[in-house]
């Protein structure tokens, strides 16, 4: 059994402890070769404008390989590392391993809202969510996006978190299991202890489609349409009475006029005895299509079989390593996990007072998959704004022309390990290089790497033999 309903943990490396890293890699060629000298290469994040990595390289040339004994480094610094594996094949010793699948069953609540008064909220994380989707996977439609945006304004004002009021946005963390019991007890009112889940929004869709099919709605709307069907007709026998010059038929017509208001009167009645929630007439409005409901409840129902916005975190614990497996998810899937999960490590790393040492490192292989130039990707928000925040980023990638600009220029640590000829043209101009620089690279042999560091305004790359064994006076 694990407890699994808090959100991430900061790790307390060592408070007030400064950490840094050093990575050996090989040896400098040129010193090697011309001088016969053996001149280490190693990363030195105390040296670096920021602990940000790029790798690059066709596959087979070594990524995982470096990054896997790059962890192996932080995890002796006592850097916390997080790591997304695309192909479940960056394990490491002394890692704890999150294996995402039906199986498992493991995911994060993506409708916890982030408590904060300023930075967090109903509204704030609505927004996000919708762009989340958007991004990461099929774009929603206009009228579906907008549909969902109901949905979800309705299920977190069910569960008394309200847009305008920030003391209520702050609830408990729900899991699978405890959400299954409250359901099975009908204990409904233990529920709005918790944040929704994305079940109970997909329960609530599948209400108001219940009730777009039944016709009319519910009673209330029933009984209201009576009542204008009825007040319209009295208002033509008024007119009608105003008419009329025969004193016999005015007498007829009164009579009429009464016993009209009389049953409009009780059909009213009917009509506000029949309110349920008071907000009927308004769900007529906003969930007026059953085709665009239908749709947003299928995609709904795709999110939740993939199992990763299932509110069961896996058990991470305190662990300092911890590697999320997500081969056996969809392409959307991991990019919906990779942001939702980042969402919440920056967070949480932004909360705490701002740093000048890298106290986390985000690992991401194949992160061609997760990149892009929209400014709300996550990646490009740590790139950006993650070294304050004690926070370095390792992306492994084909070629640096899936990243973006700010990526590129932001990098402390750039390795390339052998690209693909098809790369070349855009790789050199995305990282300001000649060609040579890639010609002289021999996978598994000879790598190119160039750190920015903090003093240097010209960093170069420099050619590293791999896998040469430190020199022994350095080991010291
Ligand atoms: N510098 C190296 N020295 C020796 N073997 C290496 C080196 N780099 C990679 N390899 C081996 O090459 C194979 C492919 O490496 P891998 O890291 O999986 O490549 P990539 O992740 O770029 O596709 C693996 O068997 C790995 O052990
Ligand atoms: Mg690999």
């Amino acid at each position: 059994m694990w407890e699994g309903c808090s959100a991430i943990q900061v790790r307390e490396s060592s408070p007030g402890k400064t950490l840094s890293m050093k990575h050996y890699f090989g040896l400098d060629q040129y010193y090697f070769n011309q001088k016969k000298q053996q001149i280490p290469i190693t990363l030195d994040t105390s040296q670096l404008i920021n602990g940000h990595t790029l790798l690059c390289g066709m596959s087979g040339v070594g990524k995982s390989y470096q990054l896997r004994a790059m962890i192996a480094s932080a995890q002796r610094s006592g850097i916390q590392v997080e790591v997304f594996d695309p192909h479940d094949e960056l394990d490491i010793p002394g890692s704890k391993t999150a294996k995402y699948s039906e199986a498992t069953r493991f995911g994060y609540n993506p409708l916890a809202l982030n408590p904060d008064p300023h930075s967090g909220g109903v509204r704030k994380r609505i927004n996000w969510l919708l762009t989340l989707l958007n991004s990461t996977s099929r774009k929603l439609g206009p009228k579906q996006e907008t549909a969902l945006r109901y949905l979800l304004q309705d299920i977190y004002y069910l569960n008394g978190c309200y847009e305008d009021k920030p003391s209520s946005w702050g609830k408990k963390h729900i899991t699978e299991a405890q959400r299954a019991a409250f359901l099975e007890q009908n204990n409904y009112a233990a529920l709005k202890q918790f944040y929704p889940t994305l079940g109970d929004l997909i329960t609530y869709a599948e209400r108001k489609i219940k009730a777009l099919y039944l016709g009319a709605n519910s009673p209330a709307i029933t009984h209201l349409d009576k009542v204008n069907k009825m007040a319209a007709k009295l208002r033509r026998l008024v007119g009608q009475l105003e008419k009329v010059s025969d004193d016999d038929e005015a007498m007829k017509l009164e009579e009429k006029l009464e016993d009209y208001k009389h049953d409009t009167i009780s059909a009213y009645s009917d009509y506000v005895h029949s309110i349920e929630t008071g907000r009927e007439f308004t769900d007529v409005i906003k969930y007026n299509s059953k085709d665009v409901m239908q749709s947003v409840f299928e995609r709904l129902k795709n999110l939740d079989a993939s199992g990763i916005f299932r509110p069961n975190p896996p058990p991470f614990g305190n662990a300092q390593v911890r590697v999320h497996q997500m081969k056996s998810l969809s392409d959307d899937e991991q990019r919906m996990l990779v942001q939702l999960r980042l969402e919440e490590l920056f967070r949480t790393r932004r909360d705490q007072p701002t740093v000048n040492d890298v106290q986390q490192i985000v690992v991401i292989d194949e992160a061609h998959k997760f990149a892009d130039e929209e400014g709300d990707n996550l990646l490009n928000i740590l790139a950006k704004e993650g070294r304050k925040f004690g926070m370095g980023l390792w992306c492994a990638s084909q070629s640096p022309t899936h990243f973006s600009e700010d990526f590129l220029t932001n990098c402390g640590t750039t390795i390339l390990l052998g690209i693909h000829t098809t790369y070349w043209d855009g790789a050199c101009r995305k990282l300001k290089i000649d060609e040579s620089i890639l010609r002289f690279i021999k996978p598994h042999h000879v790598a190119a790497l160039k750190f920015q560091r903090k003093a240097e305004t010209n960093a170069r790359f420099q050619n590293v033999i791999l896998s040469q064994p430190m020199p022994t006076q350095l080991h010291a």
